[in-house]
């Protein structure tokens, strides 16, 4: 496949036309303000993960992988040992912006790796290979993403319906999405599909980013909230459940947007076969089972007031805001990725994958 300057342009995360900045769209202003932010500090790289103006586990390590690079044109040291340094303790800082998704900390490991591996080599020229790896990487996630895309639409046929929680599309990722790539690639080619998006409470992914990229595209999406996904599953208008992942362990269990695994729980009453999707970059076999996942809390004013024109809820009332949960591997029919659809037992399977 070959993928050219344009393709990496029209992605959410991308280089700026000089090279010195990272670029992203900001998707906490989606879908009424598409606002783009040009990124070079090593706060506002974390503020933009931190936000969610970059969210996604793919696009976050693509993103962490440019900044990277952008910031290594910062260092001014010329002993390539200083300017190692220097790298790794803000490669430390970048990569504890968000825990739960690995693409993070993986990006910027693979970033360090290469300087590593050219311990001989001088700061301009270490600079450049920074720069072709953080390349490799954006372009690998547009291939995977494409092949994720292909093994997800041969799980399904024209007119079914596929439910989704948050957003696993393009925004999140390069070229399709993985969720929500085997739709789009299916609109491509004559195959229709129809999605049913939960909103994603609270931050609302699915209704600010998924809906609005399937519109976008000519899709026939119909958003619900999500307790609303029991009575549509109760109708027969849903065959598949597509979901993403930020990490999943080497036991199959995932963690993902927050309400995923009430998703699963229903899809599995209701009899209909649920599916995570994602890159082998968020497989972490170094991570045994789920109780191994750090989950991200956030800020309750996310629930209380974050969208709403008066506060929902009494200032001193506590908040429980965990940003993912873990779906357990036994609800889970397969996880779709670059490399093929992994069936259990996800414990033997998933090691094969990497072998
Ligand atoms: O908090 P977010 O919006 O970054 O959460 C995103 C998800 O949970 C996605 O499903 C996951 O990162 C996969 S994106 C291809």
């Amino acid at each position: 496949m070959i993928i050219t300057e344009q393709d990496r342009a029209a992605c959410s995360v991308h280089l700026t036309e000089d090279g010195r900045a990272v670029e992203i769209i900001d998707q906490t202003r989606l879908p009424n303000h598409e606002v783009y932010l040009t990124l070079k500090e090593l706060p506002d790289l974390c503020a933009a993960i931190k936000s969610l103006a970059v969210r996604g586990a793919p696009a976050i390590g693509i993103f962490a992988a440019y900044g990277m690079y952008v910031l290594s044109l910062a260092e001014t040291d010329t002993d390539p040992a200083a300017f190692r340094r220097a790298l790794a303790e803000k490669g430390a800082v970048l990569s504890a912006a968000r825990p739960t998704a690995v693409n993070l900390s993986w990006a910027v490991k693979r970033m360090l790796g290469v300087l590593q591996a050219h311990e001989a080599a001088p700061v301009p020229a270490l600079r450049d290979l920074l720069k072709a790896e953080a390349i490799a990487i954006h372009d690998e996630d547009i291939q995977m993403c494409t092949r994720i895309s292909e093994y997800g639409l041969s799980l399904v046929k024209a007119g079914d319906g596929i439910l989704t929680h948050c957003n696993a599309g393009p925004l999140a990722t390069s070229r399709y999405g993985t969720a929500i790539g085997p739709v789009l690639l299916g609109k491509e080619r004559g195959i229709p599909l129809k999605v049913f998006s939960d909103e994603t409470r609270p931050l609302l992914q699915g209704a600010r980013l998924t809906s609005y990229e399937l519109q976008r595209a000519g899709v026939d999406v119909t958003l619900i909230c999500d307790n609303m996904a029991s009575i549509v599953m109760k109708n027969g208008w849903v065959q598949a459940c597509f979901v993403g992942c930020d990490r999943v362990a080497a036991n199959g269990d995932f963690a993902n947007k927050i309400g995923t695994s009430g998703v699963a729980i229903l899809a599995k009453h209701y009899g209909i076969p649920f599916y995570t999707l994602g890159p082998a970059s968020t497989i972490d076999l170094s991570c045994p089972t789920g109780a191994d996942i750090r989950i991200e809390q956030r800020d309750p004013e996310e629930i209380k007031t974050m969208w709403y024109r008066e506060p929902m809820a009494l200032p001193e009332v506590k908040c429980y805001n965990p940003a993912f949960d873990v779906t357990d591997h036994r609800l889970l029919t397969a996880i779709v990725t670059d490399r093929g659809i992994v069936y259990p037992p996800f414990d033997v399977n998933l090691k094969k994958l990497f072998s």
